[in-house]
């Protein structure tokens, strides 16, 4: 069996991210926001404060890393299959549109999150008020969570699952056809 240690590694490195913005996120949501409400003015102030000048070193790494982990993996993966998944739609069955628009949707709705994520763990003057309804923010993150980590879930299935000896069946003949000439001749 072949051993990609790269590729092991990012990938566990995007996981482990994902497992800890989404479930800091899920935490925030359900055992800070509604449980502070409750607090007197300075006490939730205080104890927001401090929970956020924690949080959001971990906002700050996990986008980082889900950052370029991602793009890492998405290049490497339409780099390996670019022809595979562009040309043989019908011999792999794949979703259209194709991978490509599945990443740039799932980083789109990611960078909206990690906007998110970070104002509500910031404490600039100007986002007051998004902090102020971060009840309503952390909803709108986590749905837009349910999404990206949908759609990381249907681009893998372009290269493994029932697609897997397609792919490496299409690989292995295009490994072993001509290199191709401009005109198809
Ligand atoms: C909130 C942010 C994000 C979360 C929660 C998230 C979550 C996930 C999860 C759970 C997977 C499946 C892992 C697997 O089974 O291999 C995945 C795969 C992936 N994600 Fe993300 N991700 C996020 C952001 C991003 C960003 C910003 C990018 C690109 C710039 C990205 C690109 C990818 C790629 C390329 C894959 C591999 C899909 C494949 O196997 O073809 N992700 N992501």
């Amino acid at each position: 069996m072949q051993f990609d240690p790269l590729g092991i590694a990012l990938r566990w490195l995007h996981i482990m991210s994902a497992i800890a913005l989404v479930g800091g996120l899920l935490y925030e949501r359900i055992a800070i926001v509604g449980p502070a409400a409750s607090l007197p003015e300075a006490a939730r102030a205080e104890f927001l404060a401090a929970s956020r000048r924690r949080w959001s070193k971990v906002v700050m790494i996990t986008a980082f890393v889900l950052l370029a982990t991602g793009l890492y993996n998405g290049g490497m993966n339409m780099y390996t299959f670019n022809t595979t998944f562009s040309r043989d739609h019908a011999v792999l069955n794949l979703p259209r549109p194709g991978y490509t628009i599945f990443l740039t949707i799932k980083m789109v709705l990611a960078l909206i999150i990690f906007f998110i994520a970070s104002v509500l763990s910031g404490s600039r003057p100007g986002t007051a008020k998004i902090r102020a309804e971060a009840g309503k923010w952390l909803n709108i993150s986590i749905v837009l969570v349910v999404v990206v980590v949908g759609l990381g879930d249907v681009m893998r299935g372009f290269h493994t699952g029932p697609n897997i000896d397609k792919v490496q069946e299409v690989l292995k003949q295009s490994s072993d056809a001509p290199p191709f000439q401009a005109g198809g001749k």
